[in-house]
């Protein structure tokens, strides 16, 4: 029903600056969004217009340069550092192209890690991460290495290790990016499940296929979104309070032209 949530993500006015001077550039500029818990928000756009950027602000890697961030109704501005590295542990599960697994660890050391930083000794770390790789039928697997595992499987494991806090949001940077289509439609499956388990999910692809996994499909051009598009009409997807409209303020400097990705 159309109740009243509070979004997981808001962002206000936000830009991003790299570079000063005649090197200045607005990888984001002044871009407003909203994500309410339970969508699956797919973003697409040519290659240069922000995604990753905005991928990295909203996860708490990199900063804003102005604007506004509330993740859980807090604004991230005001929280120092440390805190934001907490709540980045305790809310925010990642997912890259290239999985980033640690080369010389097993399969379970792996999902286990981000436990670390939880204080959780290490046979309770073990036991919990087993758990979740029993969920993604892995658990023969744990004692493997990286490179003893196809790309599909090393991107279900970097699933795993993405859930082991119990994040409350997804986000994923074009987790198929590396995968042919049977380990892509695989991983995709997996994430639906656990978006269908109530999670909030938010992911880059260039793919335009998958985007039929998705609740909403946002579109980015030059740093700003362009299109925004609700793909299901899901009567149990919450609705934000209506905000007012906002005029997109002129970007500083014209960005260069950069050629888009096939
Ligand atoms: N550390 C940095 N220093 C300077 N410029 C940067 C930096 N990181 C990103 N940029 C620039 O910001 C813009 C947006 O980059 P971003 O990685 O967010 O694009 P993207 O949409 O994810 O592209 P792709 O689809 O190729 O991954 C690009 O023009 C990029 O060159
Ligand atoms: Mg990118």
């Amino acid at each position: 029903m159309n109740e009243r949530v509070q979004p997981i993500i808001e962002l206000n006015e936000l830009s991003k600056r790299y570079g000063i001077g005649d090197a200045e550039y607005f990888a984001l500029s002044n871009l407003n969004l909203t994500i309410l818990p339970g969508e699956f928000v797919m973003i697409m756009g040519p290659s240069g217009c922000g995604k990753t950027t905005l991928l990295n602000i909203m996860g708490l890697l990199d900063r804003a340069t102005s604007g506004q961030y509330l993740l859980d109704g807090k604004a991230v501005e005001r929280i120092s550092r440390r805190r934001q590295a907490r709540m980045r542990g305790n809310k925010i599960g990642f997912i890259f192209q290239n999985f980033n697994l640690v080369p010389g660890l097993n399969v379970i050391e792996n999902v286990a890690l981000p436990l670390v930083y939880r204080g959780y000794y290490k046979t309770r770390r073990l036991t919990v991460a087993s758990k979740v790789l029993e969920r993604f039928h892995l658990q023969e697997r744990e004692y493997y290495m990286p490179w003893q595992m196809s790309g599909g499987q090393n991107q279900r494991v970097a699933i795993a290790r993405a859930l082991v806090n119990n994040p409350s949001i997804i986000l994923a940077d074009e987790p198929t990016g590396n995968l042919d289509s049977r380990n892509s439609h695989i991983v995709m499956e997996e994430l639906k499940e656990i978006h269908d388990q109530g999670n909030t999910i938010v992911m880059v692809t260039h793919n335009a296929a998958l985007t039929t996994y998705a609740t909403r499909v946002i579109n980015m051009l030059d740093g700003q979104i362009d299109t925004d598009v609700k793909t299901t009409a899901d009567a149990d997807l919450p609705t934000a309070a209506p905000k007012e409209p906002k005029k997109a303020k002129p970007r500083k400097k014209p960005r260069k032209n950069k050629k888009g990705k096939s």
